[in-house]
């Protein structure tokens, strides 16, 4: 009797948790970080060894990986549709004005989808080849490791409009970043935690040029800097490169949030982090501990990685990365 009333307590329970799950329509969180471990016991270190020697021969590579993930988690959840290549028929993001001449590490992606097929055939998803892939460049250019949740299907569209509507634009205020993170359910911490990114990497100068020409809250030596490699005129030299990290653009660390204390944010969105709002403490804290920007980077990367997946039998695990099957 008793053990029968236990046995309705608990499926009550169970009934209440699922319940809850379901009116989660934020984030369904279904992925595990052992997913694979027995369909594809060798992925991790499949992942990890192209992901090494790509950023071994080029250290930006790792950086654009890790941009990759996030154009790819913002629009409509991450779900491989960043890496549908356009075609006669088919028009997907990579074109959209964030990513057009801009995204790169694609070659990278299909290389280790190549080496993951060959091991296990039709089982991973390039989403979340792309999620292991963010996380390795991460930890080889010197920053924080974490477990990556897998289990991702992949998209069998991709939407150019979306991309456009969802990836903040380096002209955006300090309330728009906000409110484009937080229309995908992040915070104002995790934004602030993630744009620490921006320790790796380049830009181009298109991106730039009204900041260091024409911004006020800048240091004046840096904007001197960047103006050197950056021509005034508009269509000149759009595409040369700067480093969004002026100390170290090859090594994962907080000196990003140094930077924007010392007005050397690069792009007017950094800046925006650091320039008398209300995420100023943010900066401040990340530049004085990096083992408080390190936890709270893990932590809104993992976040991040949870936005809309696609799991059980949606979509698809695609053959290769640039096409649906
Ligand atoms: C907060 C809003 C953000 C804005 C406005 C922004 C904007 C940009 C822009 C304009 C570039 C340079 C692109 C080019 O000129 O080709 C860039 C590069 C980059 N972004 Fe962001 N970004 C943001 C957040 C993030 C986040 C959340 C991540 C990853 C977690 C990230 C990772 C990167 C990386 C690693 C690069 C360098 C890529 C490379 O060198 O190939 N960004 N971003
Ligand atoms: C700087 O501002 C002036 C005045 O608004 C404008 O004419 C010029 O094009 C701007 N320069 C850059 C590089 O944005």
């Amino acid at each position: 009797m008793a053990s029968k009333k236990l046995t309705i307590a608990i499926l009550a329970i169970i009934v209440t948790l699922s319940l809850q799950g379901d009116n989660n329509n934020v984030v369904e969180a279904q992925l595990t970080t052992n997913f694979y471990s027995s369909s594809c016991p060798n992925l991790l270190s499949t992942v990890r060894s192209t992901v090494q020697s790509a950023v071994n021969s080029q250290p930006r590579t790792g950086a654009s990986i890790l941009r990759l993930f996030f154009h790819d988690c913002f629009v409509n959840g991450c779900d491989g549709s960043i890496l549908l290549d356009d075609t006669s028929s088919f028009t997907g993001e990579q074109n959209a004005n964030p990513n057009r001449n801009s995204a790169r590490g694609f070659n990278v992606i299909d290389n280790i989808k190549t080496a993951v097929e060959a091991a296990c055939p039709g089982v991973v998803s390039c989403a979340d080849i792309l999620a292991i892939a963010a996380r390795d460049s991460v930890v080889l250019l010197g920053g924080p490791n974490w477990n990556v949740k897998v289990g991702r299907r992949d998209a069998r569209t991709a939407s150019q409009a979306a991309a456009n509507n969802n990836i903040p634009a380096p002209t955006s205020s300090l309330s728009q970043l906000i409110s484009s993170f937080s229309a995908v359910g992040l915070s104002t911490r995790d934004m602030v935690a993630l744009s620490g990114a921006h320790t790796i990497g380049q830009s181009r100068c298109t991106n730039f040029r009204t900041r260091v020409y024409n911004e006020t809250n800048i240091n004046a030596a840096f904007a001197t800097l960047r103006q050197r490699s950056c021509p005034s005129a508009a269509g000149s030299g759009d595409g040369n490169l700067a480093p969004l990290d002026v100390n170290s653009a090859s090594t994962f660390d907080n000196s990003y949030f140094k930077n924007l204390v010392a007005q050397r944010g690069l792009l007017h969105s950094d800046q925006e982090l650091f320039n008398g709002g209300s995420t100023d403490a943010i900066v401040t804290g990340y530049s004085n501990n990096p083992s408080s920007f390190n936890s709270d980077f893990t932590a809104a990367m993992i976040k991040m990685g949870d936005i809309s997946p696609l799991t059980g039998s949606s979509g698809e695990i695609r053959k290769v990365c640039g096409r649906t099957n």
